[in-house]
């Protein structure tokens, strides 16, 4: 163990208890508090095991009395004493039953005030937390989920190993891609103009290694998008990547269901049954208005359009006339829960998701209670009734639009009563396969077809033939982990025809030379015998997000950016110097005022 001069440690702090009670130890850590009572002084010692009381007594050791008459928080010691039961014992520490008497008092370091406290749930602002990352981690909230990290990734590793996969490191100086999130480049010195890109994920070099023969492999791999930011997204960010050669979509999914299962037990001691439940993302989008559900609670979406067809109301016709929807949510016996004010903040809710409003009403005995009743006939009240099964005292949200805006705005919705009607049970697990996704989605802004999930994911075969004339129509052979409406991890099967990969990239829009010039080197691979291969990757940061219930994902990660991608302990991004820029040959665009 580690020595300090005479002093070697024995033992963690946290991992003493009543059977060591007579003991020699020396023990080494933070001081997290000292309180002084008269010819006797009490300090909590701190290491990542925990803390242990140790007791300066003038009767034990003069010498280490007076010098622990020094110390205050956050000094680092090392100190020897004996193990010894407690008189009053402290049910709200986990080495309550013991404290250690000192014979020997080390002082390692000194230390100023720190500027955060070195407790859990301190209303420290974020800001601070960051700069001072390095005190913000020694708190023992940080130090579990870390060590539950490190913990998960050696189950995962465990796993996959057993299982035949081989770990290979692919190269962060990469090719920047047209495809997907914006890159962040990295200017070459000795090529001059040219860029590389860190990769967004290793997507080509694993499908590249299937080429070559590896046959199952796996990197726990950093990875570069530069996106906008949000709760549980960070420029850099962790996969667990994995791809599998001669396998479909079942061999990809059932191996990857019981990694999952392994993690859950080993990590949370929870059973998760197997197979998964599966769900297409049609039917997801119909019941949730979203392709990541959260199934830990109803709440469905339900579709009533047909009930609006020829109402007067004419938010709702006119919706109806222009194909649009009419969906809503019924919350079972909550009508009184729900006063103007409260349903007036939640439609201000689905107005910032894009709606125009939030109609409902409430059914109470017997009286139907709506802001829109008036205008709506007897028997479309009647036939909502009895299609939404109402019973007395359940109110229904209901909002009109196109497809895409009632789905978001009503998804939204859905989780957001959930919050404040407390069911977003941190402690209960629902894990769903999404299935069937559509290969590409049209994309507004660029005004052409992308690819849902990547260009390489392969199409379904009965659908190959629609690739240039329905496109929309063409399903995926692609699949999402779902656990508690985040999405986890994706993937899919590959195309490994260098023909259909050319279709799809044309359906993307790129004319062959870019196709070319961008993936020449797959495309020339898939010369030369492809395996069928498939694969996945998992949000590792999103998955101990879970796990550990954090609400940020910056709880998971030791060293996170902010919102606005910068690290405030090392103050980067940073300016560097002319000579590097010079280097470089490059100029700043100077910023316009
Ligand atoms: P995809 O882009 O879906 O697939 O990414 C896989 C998983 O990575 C997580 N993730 C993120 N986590 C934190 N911050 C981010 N900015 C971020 N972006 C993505 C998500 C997501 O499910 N190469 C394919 C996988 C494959 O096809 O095998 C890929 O990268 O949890
Ligand atoms: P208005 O007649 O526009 O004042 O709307 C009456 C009620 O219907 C209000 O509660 C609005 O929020 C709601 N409403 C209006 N348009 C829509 C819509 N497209 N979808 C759902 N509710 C709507």
């Amino acid at each position: 163990m580690e020595s300090m001069g005479k002093l070697r440690r024995t033992n963690m702090c946290g991992e003493l208890n009543i059977e060591d009670t007579g003991k020699e130890v020396v023990l080494m850590g933070w001081i997290q508090k000292r309180r002084s009572l008269g010819g006797l002084i009490f300090v909590d010692l701190r290491d990542i095991t925990g803390l242990i009381q140790i007791v300066f007594d003038t009767d034990v050791d003069q010498e280490a009395f007076e010098k622990a008459e020094k110390l205050r928080s956050e000094y680092v010691i090392a100190v020897k004493g004996t193990v010894h039961e407690r008189q009053s014992k402290n049910p709200e520490m986990a080495t309550g039953d013991i404290e250690v008497y000192a014979k020997e008092l080390k002082i390692l370091d000194t230390a100023e005030t720190p500027p955060i406290y070195i407790k859990d749930n301190d209303d420290v602002s974020e800001q601070m937390r960051l700069k001072y990352r390095y005190l913000d981690l020694r708190k023992p909230f940080m130090q579990k989920n870390l060590l539950m990290r490190s913990k998960t990734s050696k189950v995962i590793r465990d796993f996959l190993h057993e299982e035949g996969f081989i770990e290979i490191e692919t190269p962060f100086l990469a090719k920047p891609t047209p495809e997907g999130a914006r890159d962040y480049l990295v200017p070459s010195r000795v090529s001059p103009g040219n860029f590389y890109a860190l990769p967004q994920s290793p997507q080509l070099y694993k499908q590249l290694l299937m080429v070559s023969g590896m046959n199952r492999y796996y990197q726990i791999v950093k990875c570069f998008r530069d996106e906008d930011l949000r709760a549980n997204r960070q420029p850099e960010f962790t996969q667990v990547d994995i791809e599998m050669s001669f396998v479909d979509a079942e061999d990809v999914m059932e191996i990857n269901e019981r990694l999952i299962q392994k993690v859950f037990k080993e990590i949370k001691n929870i059973d998760i049954k197997l197979p998964l439940r599966r769900m297409s993302y049609n039917e997801a989008m119909d019941i949730y208005g979203c392709d990541k559900p959260d199934l830990r609670f109803g709440y469905e979406l339900k579709n009533i359009t047909e009930i609006f067809k020829n109402s007067e109301f004419n938010a709702f016709k006119s919706v109806c006339d222009q194909g649009g929807l009419v969906k809503c949510i019924k919350i079972d016996g909550a009508s009184e829960d729900y006063s103007r004010k409260g349903i007036s903040k939640l439609e201000k809710f689905v107005k910032s998701h894009g709606a125009k409003g939030l109609a409902w009403f409430k059914y109470e005995n017997d009286t139907f209670e709506s802001p829109i009743a008036k205008f709506l006939k007897e028997e479309e009240i009647n036939e909502l009734i009895s299609q939404l099964e109402i019973k007395n005292k359940d109110i229904v949200f209901i909002v009109a639009d196109k497809k895409s805006v009632v789905n978001t705005a009503l998804s939204a919705l859905r989780i957001e009563i959930a919050k404040e009607r407390n069911l977003l049970d941190k402690n209960k697990f629902e894990l769903v396969w999404i299935t069937d996704f559509p290969l590409f989605e049209y994309s507004e802004e660029e005004g052409r077809y992308i690819a849902k999930h990547h260009p390489f994911t392969s199409p379904v075969d009965e659908d190959i033939e629609k690739l240039e004339t329905n496109p929309e129509e063409v399903r995926a052979k692609a699949y999402d982990i779902v656990i508690n409406g985040d999405e986890i991890g994706g993937g899919s099967i590959r195309i490994t025809n260098r023909k259909l990969q050319s279709r799809m990239f044309k359906a993307l829009g790129f004319t062959e030379e870019e196709a070319q010039e961008k993936f020449g080197y797959l495309l020339e691979a898939f010369k030369y015998g492809v395996p069928p291969h498939g694969g996945i990757a998992y949000g590792f940061d999103r998955l101990m997000m879970l796990l550990t219930g954090s609400d940020s994902i910056k709880d998971v990660i030791a060293f996170p950016k902010t919102q606005s991608a910068s690290c405030l302990m090392t103050e980067s991004p940073s300016s560097v110097t002319k000579e590097q820029l010079e280097e470089l040959r490059i100029q700043p665009i100077p910023q316009k005022e």
